[in-house]
């Protein structure tokens, strides 16, 4: 059964202490939260001192080390360990991130880590993610079209296909649903049942100026409400927390800049 994670800064009473080997070169230590819905025990957080000499330089890679040497119950969710799938997503040192493109160095004394917050947790650091799958379901994200499909593919210029893109790599299309955005936004953890957030908004409008969907009135009206897309009040810490760099908050304000275009 799914359980909410405690806030960041909540206080989690510590658990297991694993020390590294006396000849070990370079001890760090990683305080992981553990939570196992089978145990009926509440969450705690178990130190792993390791040598991060013998692993990579990620925190994805000392997680997997501890898994592979220490401790093969820890438990989270990776898959491509280049920052292209968005499963590693958890929070590091305070910041929600991907483990696979956060630098151990990065983070000074103790590497603290715990599940994206405020989303149910499953086991450790794996959240449940049925609800924010729900939502993106409910924003229909692919292509409609009403008009008779061309012979070939529906073609798209080079500058609209950039503006999907992004000239930098940054644009809507680059997104990788890790939801360290949405997980990072107040009005989200708060409104969280019926504010789509920042990740399902930047979906949105991903398709919403898509040129080659005919259905933009559509997916405006189903926005058209006072939580859907309203909740958002432009804290901005979507966007600062963004590791792929995008710019949700952004593609937030252009959304309701189109509902005002089409009320005037
Ligand atoms: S800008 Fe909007 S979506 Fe982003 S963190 Fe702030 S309230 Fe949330
Ligand atoms: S906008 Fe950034 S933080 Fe949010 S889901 Fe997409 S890649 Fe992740
Ligand atoms: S493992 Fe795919 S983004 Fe980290």
């Amino acid at each position: 059964m799914a359980e909410f994670a405690l806030p960041k800064n909540s206080k989690i009473k510590e658990g297991k202490k694993h020390s590294a080997p006396a000849d070990a070169k370079k001890k760090r230590t990683f305080n992981v939260y553990r939570w196992n819905p089978d145990d009926k025990e509440n969450p705690r957080l178990d130190s792993y001192e390791i040598d991060i000499a013998k692993c990579g330089p990620m925190v994805l890679d000392a997680l997997i080390y501890i898994k592979n040497e220490v401790d093969a119950t820890l438990t989270f969710r990776r898959s491509c360990r280049e920052g292209v799938c968005g499963s590693c997503a958890m929070n590091i040192d305070g910041t929600n991130t991907l483990a696979c493109t956060k630098h151990v160095d990065d983070v000074k004394g103790d590497v603290k880590i715990t599940p994206l917050p405020h989303l149910p947790v499953m086991k450790d650091l794996v959240p449940d993610l049925t609800h924010v799958y729900a939502q993106y379901n409910a924003i229909e994200p692919w292509l409609k079209t009403e008009t008779q499909p061309p012979a070939r593919e529906r073609l798209q210029s080079a500058k609209d296909a950039n503006h999907l893109n992004g000239e930098d790599g940054h644009g809507p299309a680059a997104c990788i649903l890790c939801f360290c955005c949405s997980t990072s936004c107040p009005s989200y953890w708060w409104n969280g049942d019926r504010f789509l957030g920042p990740a399902i908004l930047l979906q949105a409008y991903r398709w919403i100026s898509d040129t080659r969907d005919e259905a933009t009135g559509e997916r405006l009206d189903n926005l058209e409400d006072p939580f859907r897309l309203y909740r958002c009040h432009t804290i901005m810490n979507c966007t600062n927390t963004c590791p792929k760099g995008l710019n949700p908050a952004k593609a937030i304000a252009e959304i309701k800049k189109l509902m005002v275009a089409r009320r005037v």
